[in-house]
């Protein structure tokens, strides 16, 4: 091989490639981020329904919509007939009230993409942690600034686990806040 083609190996098709491998295995990584954790996805969903108007701006609360939260292992998705309670009245007009109407009128369940799911071998239940006091910011963010719901923090057994060691000094605000279960009984039942 000639010295300057040599030298032009090195100095610039080396680091190229170098650099084209690692910009495209971060690219991957963190674009197939949500799929490897859920964290940050956010999918579309039929309605453009906004909880950052309905629980930010009007404040309506999380337990009106999502009554399981207190009494289940499931929060819950409100039917359709919760909303028109309101919007039977409220912005009737509105091209996506026009579409929910249509939902409530044909007996169709609104078909809403789940955003946040563990797997069916693992337990996980809503009542017990909320009737602990602990808010659904710890796990789910402020979901109240949030046009479209995503999913802001792990829902692996290793994050379980880390709040379940560590809440006292995690949860400190709560008071009387005990460690959560770490025996693999509790939530692999
Ligand atoms: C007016 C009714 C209403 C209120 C109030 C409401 N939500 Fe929701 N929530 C919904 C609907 C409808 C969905 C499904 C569509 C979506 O994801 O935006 C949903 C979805 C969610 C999800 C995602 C569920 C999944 O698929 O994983 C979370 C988390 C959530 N809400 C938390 C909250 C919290 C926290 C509050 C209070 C700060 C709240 N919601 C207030 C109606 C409501
Ligand atoms: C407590 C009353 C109330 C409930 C319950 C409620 N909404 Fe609303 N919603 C309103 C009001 C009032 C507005 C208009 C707010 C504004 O524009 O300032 C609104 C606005 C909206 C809009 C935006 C409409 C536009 O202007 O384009 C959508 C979409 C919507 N709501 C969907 C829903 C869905 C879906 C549900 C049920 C999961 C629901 N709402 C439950 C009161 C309610
Ligand atoms: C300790 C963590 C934690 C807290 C606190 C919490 N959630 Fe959840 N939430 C989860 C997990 C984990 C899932 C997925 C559960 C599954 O797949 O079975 C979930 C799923 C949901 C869902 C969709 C599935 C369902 O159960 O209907 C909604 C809606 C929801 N949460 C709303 C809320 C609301 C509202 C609050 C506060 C009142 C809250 N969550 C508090 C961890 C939490
Ligand atoms: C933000 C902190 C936090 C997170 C995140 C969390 N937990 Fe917990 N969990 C607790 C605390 C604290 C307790 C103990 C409450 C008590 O008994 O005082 C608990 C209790 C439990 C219990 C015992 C319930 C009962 O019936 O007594 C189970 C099961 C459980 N958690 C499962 C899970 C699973 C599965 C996840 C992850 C998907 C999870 N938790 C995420 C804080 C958390
Ligand atoms: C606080 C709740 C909790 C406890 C305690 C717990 N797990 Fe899990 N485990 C989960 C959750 C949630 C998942 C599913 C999410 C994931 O794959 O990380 C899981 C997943 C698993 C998996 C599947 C992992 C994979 O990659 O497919 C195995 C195996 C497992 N757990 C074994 C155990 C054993 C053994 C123990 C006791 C030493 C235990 N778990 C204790 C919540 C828990």
């Amino acid at each position: 091989m000639k010295k300057s083609l040599l030298d032009y190996t090195l100095k610039v098709r080396v680091p190229v490639i170098l650099f084209v491998a690692l910009a495209s295995f971060i690219a991957t990584y963190y674009l197939s981020r949500a799929e490897r954790e859920g964290v940050g996805y956010a999918p579309e969903q039929p309605i453009a329904f906004s909880h950052r108007l309905h629980a930010g701006t009007m404040r309506i609360d999380c337990k009106y919509c999502h009554a399981g939260v207190t009494v289940s292992p499931q929060a819950g998705i409100p039917a359709v007939s919760v909303c028109m309670n309101c919007h039977a009245v409220a912005r009737k007009n509105r091209p996506e009230i026009i579409k929910l109407t249509k939902y409530f009128e044909e007996g169709i369940a609104l078909p809403w993409k789940r955003v946040h799911r563990v797997p069916d071998y693992a337990y996980f239940n809503h009542s017990a942690h909320v009737n602990r006091n602990i808010d659904c910011v710890h796990c789910h963010g402020k979901v109240e600034t949030m046009d479209v719901v995503e999913q802001v923090s792990q829902f692996t057994m290793n994050a379980c686990l880390d709040c379940h060691r560590n809440a006292p000094t995690r949860l400190a605000g709560i008071p009387n806040i005990k460690r959560g279960p770490e025996n693999c009984g509790s939530c692999h039942r």
